[in-house]
Parts: structure tokens; sequence; C-alpha cells
């Protein structure tokens, strides 16, 4: 299987949409009722949104392709919002990485982060950081073979009206 990375275009938004509606559904799917996961997939994964996000420069989309169909996302940002302290680090946030569930394990999410580090490095970041749902044992191990730490800080991030506690992971470069 070949695996390239290459930036999502607005002309990929559709195929975006429905990638992270999916990825997200898959996820967290029995974590929240069944309504907040409707409200949260319409409010956050629609296409309008989406399009908005892709088309600011500063808010960075790549896909990962398996033979050149998208098997997975990856979103990065400089981003302060979500933690003030990072503010005294040049830091760059990790907002999302989803692979479908058919190519977990591959390779894929290995060529993200792979890419998303690279970068990282070559802008002269000094640390990388991203939110991980307490319980999302699998991206937590993902995130400690690459280096990535927890850093002892939580937010929340409910879905809906289920209440959710996020760890910020980090890694200093
Ligand atoms: C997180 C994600 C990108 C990682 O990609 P992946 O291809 O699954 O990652 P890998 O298989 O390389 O690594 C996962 C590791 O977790 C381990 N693992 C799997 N299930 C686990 C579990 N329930 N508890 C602990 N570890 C687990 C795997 O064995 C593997 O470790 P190993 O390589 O030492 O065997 C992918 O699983 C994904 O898209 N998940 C859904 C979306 C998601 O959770 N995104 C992150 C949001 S913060």
């Amino acid at each position: 299987m070949e695996i390239t990375i290459r930036k999502i275009t607005p002309e990929d938004v559709p195929v975006l949409a429905q990638m992270a509606q999916q990825t997200f559904y898959d996820t967290f799917t029995g974590t929240c009722t069944e309504e907040d996961m409707q409200g949260f997939l319409k409010e956050y994964f629609n296409e309008e949104q989406l399009g908005k996000e892709v088309a600011n420069e500063n808010d960075l989309y790549f896909f990962a392709l398996a033979d050149g169909i998208p098997a997975g996302y990856i979103r990065f940002m400089e981003d302060y919002s979500g933690l003030s302290l990072m503010k005294q680090w040049k830091a760059l946030e990790l907002k999302r990485i989803y692979v479908l569930k058919e190519f977990h394990g591959k390779g894929i999410a290995q060529a993200l982060i792979d890419f998303f580090l690279d970068y990282a490095r070559q802008q002269q970041y000094q640390v990388v950081w991203l939110g991980v749902w307490e319980h999302n044992y699998r991206a937590q191990k993902f995130y400690e073979k690459y280096g990535f730490v927890n850093s002892g800080h939580t937010h929340d991030f409910p879905i809906g009206n289920t209440p959710q506690t996020d760890y910020w992971f980090w890694k200093f470069l």
C-alpha cells in the first residue's frame, strides 16, 4: 500500500465532511446520547464550517491517501485559545487526527504524525500539543509511542449535554 499526504483543498470539503463525520461517530458513539452526537456532527462537521476552516491559510488540513484513496486526515494550527499557558512557547496544536477504522494499525496514522512532527520541527516550534479524551486509550497509546506525555492539564470537551474531560498531552521538540 502506498501512503501519501496531500493538502486538503476547498474542492475536497464534501469528502472531508463525510470522513470527519464517520470517524468522529465511530470513535465516540456510545459515549454520549445519540441526540448529542447528531447535534455535534451537524454543528462542527458541516460543509460550510469545514469549508471556512480549510479556506483559512493558518488552519492546516491534510489527507493521508492509501493508494490514492483518502484514508485519514490531520488538522493542526498555531492556536493558544485552548490553554493560554502555551503562549510562553512557540507551540503548534494538533487539533485532529482521524483515520477510517479499516485503516487503523496500518501505518496511516504514523504517516500523518510523522508529517506533522516534521512540519513542526521545520517551522521551529518548541512544543506540539493536543487534547485527548481521558478514556481514549488507543489514541493515548499512539501518542505515547511518538513521545507525547500527559501535561497534567485538562479541559472540558462536552459533546452536546454530555460532559467529557480531555487531557492535554504535549511533546517538547
Ligand atoms: C488514534 C489513531 C489515529 C491511531 O492510529 P492507529 O493506526 O490506530 O495507531 P497504531 O495502531 O499505530 O497505535 C495504536 C496503539 O494502541 C494500542 N491499542 C489498541 N487498542 C488499545 C486499547 N484499547 N488500549 C490501549 N492501547 C490500545 C495498539 O496496540 C497500538 O500500540 P502498538 O503499536 O504498541 O501495538 C486511530 O486509532 C484513530 O483514528 N482513532 C479514532 C480517532 C481518534 O481517536 N483520534 C484521536 C482523537 S484525540
